[in-house]
């Protein structure tokens, strides 16, 4: 049944409650739960809720607590990094460390969708993440701004990977229709895994336990590559960025998309290697996901880092991985222009994906169209 909308002023997006948390979780069942039962589904939701993780839903005024609610979504508090380039090549950029938010689980139940309701949502998003200095008048039509949330706040920019297209969160901006989250990157290098073997001399495998070794030292290669990045034209998205942000993999960031690929299917890689690291240049290695859902099968690149001589190595290891554990295609998301050259010539395709479309909003002086994503990978 088709439900009558109701006015946007009466509605407001407030914090969910656990109530509310395990609601989200039954609704969300049907739609992406797969071949799991409902209480398995519920069980894994639990396990990944990490700790600076928030339910946020859109409910009435009058009733915030209601288990009726509109429409909710997630948003992931996250260490990140922000340079401000200089255009001197003699002088690093300046790095600061500030606070993002990636956004997921945008979710409407059918009998209430089409009404508008997710997109405000989306709009009043910006007003709790956000640091509000920045963002435009708040529309009086939607009367009171929502209440922000200690310690959920303050963020300089946030993200998301949308699967309906880019206008649906595009157009959901801070003061209205239009000025929303814009779309950077969404290049997808794909090779298909042949039948040759090689050995492991040089190489070390790594599982998930000495992954979380890896995450720091991850950091500072961004953090370094941030100070040293010149803003050339045609190496980014946008055309003179004055702004580069990324989010960090730490926290658990990079770590949590292992087991939120594999729960309940039974899949390992094989000798549980996630991801592998050279033993001469510890400087060059990749981190790994499966997407079980994709047909065939998909080994996706989580972080990787080398250079245009270590780089053919490193990706014939991790099609290596592909091919002990029967998948057939491994994916790189927004490859370093240098390092795309040296993909086509080991067999790679690189192509403009139509989903999983990467989206950022900035909240910072200046306007989002000047802000390069860097690392845009989930
Ligand atoms: C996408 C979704 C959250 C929209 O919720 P909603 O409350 O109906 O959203 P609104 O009423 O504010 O906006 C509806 C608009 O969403 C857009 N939209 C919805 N589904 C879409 C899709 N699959 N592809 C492209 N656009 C889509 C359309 O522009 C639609 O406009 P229309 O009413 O003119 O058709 C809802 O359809 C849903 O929960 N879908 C399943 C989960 C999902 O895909 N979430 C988004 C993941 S990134």
């Amino acid at each position: 049944m088709v439900e009558p909308k109701v006015e946007l002023a009466s509605i407001s997006l407030f914090r969910a409650t656990p109530a509310q948390i395990e609601e989200t979780r039954r609704r969300r069942w049907p739609h992406l739960g797969g071949t799991l039962s409902l209480a398995e589904y519920i069980t894994r939701d639990e396990e990944m809720d990490r700790a600076n993780e928030l339910g946020r839903v859109l409910a009435p005024r009058e009733d915030p607590m209601t288990l009726d609610f509109m429409c909710a979504c997630r948003t992931y508090k996250r260490a990140s990094l922000v340079a401000y380039p200089f255009s001197s090549a003699s002088e690093p950029n300046l790095v600061h460390e500030t606070t993002s938010y990636g956004i997921a689980a945008v979710f409407t139940p059918p009998s209430k969708r089409g009404r508008g309701y997710a997109g405000h949502m989306m709009r009043l998003l910006h007003w709790v993440i956000a640091s509000r200095d920045n963002l435009p008048e708040f529309p009086e039509i939607w009367g009171t701004p929502p209440e922000e949330v200690a310690d959920a706040g303050g963020g300089l920019f946030s993200v998301l990977w949308s699967d309906v297209g880019e206008e649906f969160y595009r157009s959901a901006g801070p003061g209205g229709e239009g000025d929303g989250w814009e779309k950077r990157g969404p290049v997808s290098t794909v090779w298909e895994v042949g039948t040759e073997e090689g050995d492991d001399e040089g190489w070390k495998w790594l599982t998930q336990e000495q992954l979380k070794g890896l995450w720091d030292h991850d950091a500072g290669l961004i953090k370094k590559e941030l100070e040293n990045m010149l803003v050339k034209n045609g190496l980014y998205e946008v055309g003179h960025p004055t702004a580069l942000a990324t989010c960090l993999p730490t926290n658990g960031v990079a770590a949590f998309q292992i087991p939120r690929a594999t729960y309940g299917s039974n899949f390992s890689m094989a000798g549980g290697f996630w991801g592998v690291q050279s033993l001469s240049n510890p400087d060059t290695y990749a981190s790994w996901s499966v997407e079980m859902q994709s047909s065939p099968p998909t080994l996706i690149v989580t972080r990787l880092w080398a250079s245009e001589d270590t780089f053919p190595g490193l990706i014939a290891k991790i099609k290596q991985a592909a091919r002990r554990s029967g998948i057939r295609k491994v994916e790189v998301w927004n490859l370093q222009v240098g390092l795309r050259v040296v993909a086509e010539k080991t067999g790679a395709r690189t192509f403009i994906r139509s989903e999983h479309l990467p989206q950022i909003m900035w909240y910072g002086p200046g306007t989002t169209k000047n802000v390069e994503w860097i690392h845009n990978e989930k």
